[in-house]
């Protein structure tokens, strides 16, 4: 859903000290076929980390050749059990893709209904834009996905960093209250993030 191009290609130059609403362009006669290439997914993520699960991206910030193109994919390895926490992408639809593994995945709408399905290889699921979800390796082995946005950078607000691990923290008593528990289990939670992802 980003704005249309308004030219062939942009390839963002992002080194330029000054930017628009995405990036300037670098001289097209500087542009080669490189431009349009990213090797970047080929390579499993590392999962070792307490979700268990890990986002490659190839959006406009590793892979400059998607400037103004209103296109972008991640790579997402779980290790077994691995989650991808509940979260939401401000700027983009979504659409994972599973290469291997069995994945739950699942969102709710702005009026809490959730829907899911358990994929397979071959399989997709989409996902609205902006509407928090997740998903969840439940197969007996790792699992490999790759997710589509129809944006060149559809940002990721992370529903337990957001709320747990931000810089400064959301005070606790907004916690406690909001959630009907004690500092002891926000401060627990807390404690979780602090070594970052
Ligand atoms: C998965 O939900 C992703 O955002 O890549
Ligand atoms: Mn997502």
């Amino acid at each position: 859903s980003d704005p249309d191009p308004l030219q062939d290609f942009c390839v963002a130059d992002l080194s330029a000290s000054t930017s628009v609403n995405g990036f300037l362009c670098k001289p097209a006669s500087n542009v080669s076929s490189d431009d349009f290439f990213f090797d970047g997914l080929s390579k499993e993520g590392n999962t070792s980390n307490i979700f268990g699960s890990n986002v490659t991206a190839a959006n406009v910030l590793s892979f400059p050749g998607l400037n103004t193109l209103g296109s972008s994919i991640n790579r997402v390895d779980f290790a077994i059990g691995g989650v991808n926490p509940p979260h939401s992408h401000p700027r983009s639809t979504e659409t994972d893709l599973v290469i291997s593994g069995q994945v739950l995945v699942g969102f709710v709408t702005t009026g809490n209904v959730y829907f899911s399905k358990v994929l397979t290889a071959g399989q997709i699921f989409v996902i609205p834009r902006g509407l928090v979800h997740f998903q969840k390796n439940v197969g007996p082995g790792k699992a490999l996905i790759f997710t589509t946005f129809n944006s060149q950078l559809p940002g990721a607000s992370v529903v337990p960093l957001n709320l747990f691990a931000s810089t400064p923290s959301i005070p606790n008593d907004v916690l406690t209250k909001t959630f009907q528990v004690g500092d002891d289990v926000v401060n627990s939670i807390k404690s979780k993030f602090v070594v970052k992802l």
